[in-house]
């Protein structure tokens, strides 16, 4: 933090023009590269903004002004998403979630473009609700657009099934700050010139992401957060992790049905966020306090939803996630 490399400085001192920041700059945008196995018909850029900027961001590149997208709503993440779409031209939803409380996602073959779409936009896990799309829709020639911002890097995805997938980093790749974005090369140029300079894509694009200062510290965490998944043995040996800790979770809820339940449709069921709810308010009220004290934090579901909500990201180990599931059991065995 105080001495990068023997500089005798921090890195967050030194200039975002540096050697020693291009050196970090490279290898965090190879190192998603090479994980994601990203071909070079794609760009990946490293913005700011989170997430959030990219509901609109997305629109205003790849739609005309007044033009259409598709658009499925799954949730919380996908109804943001589809706000800003709305303000910037017509919003198709191929699903709306809403009519069963966000428990379920459409079949992925029953997904299809609406003509004119400028393009079809998912949210890859509903960070809120738990639920993930298994399987992605195929979308031909209208680019398929992922906020995948609670599970990149969780699994392998076949990136050229993507026109443009964007995350925000704070779950799955470092400390919040900045936000990848893995769009096809092709898209760069749709954005009309009249955008403001940051917010179209090819701006960025033709800077390698230093088009402005970028949030070097970020940068640097997710450059040792992407050779931490090497160490680790790369993508398909976190992917395996995580279904095996998702697992013990679901295992765990449905053996005491009379006491835990997840109201998610079993074939959408996140790797990253189980959602279950025990029998009333108060006992997950006592759930969460008894959790505290032996050192879980963090399983309250959100406010919006209520219950309790294990949000098992990459860096929660397996032995975390088992010593949730011995308390989980413990509980409901005292508590029936
Ligand atoms: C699926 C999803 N999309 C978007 C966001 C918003 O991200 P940010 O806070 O980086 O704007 C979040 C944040 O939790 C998220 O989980």
């Amino acid at each position: 933090m105080i001495d990068y490399h023997g500089l005798g400085l921090s890195l967050i001192e030194t200039s975002h023009r540096s050697s020693e920041y291009d050196d970090v700059h490279e290898s965090a945008v190879s190192g998603i590269r090479a994980l994601l196995d990203v071909p070079d018909t794609h760009e990946v850029l490293l913005l700011g903004g989170g997430a959030t900027m990219q509901f609109g961001m997305v629109p205003m590149n790849l739609m005309p002004a007044g033009g259409s997208a598709d658009i499925v709503h799954s949730g919380s993440w996908a109804q943001k998403a589809l706000a800003d779409l709305r303000k910037l031209g017509t919003a198709n939803v191929l699903y709306d979630g809403s009519e069963k409380d966000f428990t379920t996602l459409p079949d992925p073959q029953e997904i299809h473009p609406s003509d004119g779409a400028s393009y079809l936009h998912i949210t890859s896990n509903e960070t809120i609700g738990g639920l993930q799309w298994k399987e992605f829709p195929k979308t031909g020639d209208v680019p398929l657009v992922a906020d995948m911002s609670s599970d990149i890097l969780s699994r392998r995805i076949n990136v050229s099934d993507f026109g443009l997938i964007y995350a925000g980093a704070q779950k799955n790749l470092g400390p919040a700050g900045v936000t990848v974005v893995i769009i096809r090369k092709d898209l760069l140029d749709r954005g009309p010139d009249s955008l403001p300079a940051y917010l179209h894509y090819r701006t960025h694009a033709s800077k390698n992401s230093l088009f402005n200062t970028p949030p070097v510290f970020a940068v640097y965490a997710l450059s040792l957060v992407m050779n931490w998944i090497t160490s680790e043995g790369g993508l398909d040996a976190i992917a395996k992790r995580n279904v095996a800790k998702s697992a013990m979770l679901y295992r765990t809820i449905g053996s005491h049905p009379e006491f835990f339940r997840c109201p998610v449709d079993e074939r959408y069921r996140s790797d990253m966020n189980v959602v279950f709810r025990l029998p009333s308010e108060e006992l997950e009220k006592a759930f969460i306090a008894e959790a505290g004290e032996r050192d879980m934090i963090g399983l309250k579901g959100h406010r919006s939803v209520g219950g309790i909500r294990a949000s098992i990201y990459n860096a929660v180990s397996p032995e975390s996630v088992e010593a949730l599931t011995e308390f989980m059991q413990e509980f409901a065995q005292r508590n029936a």
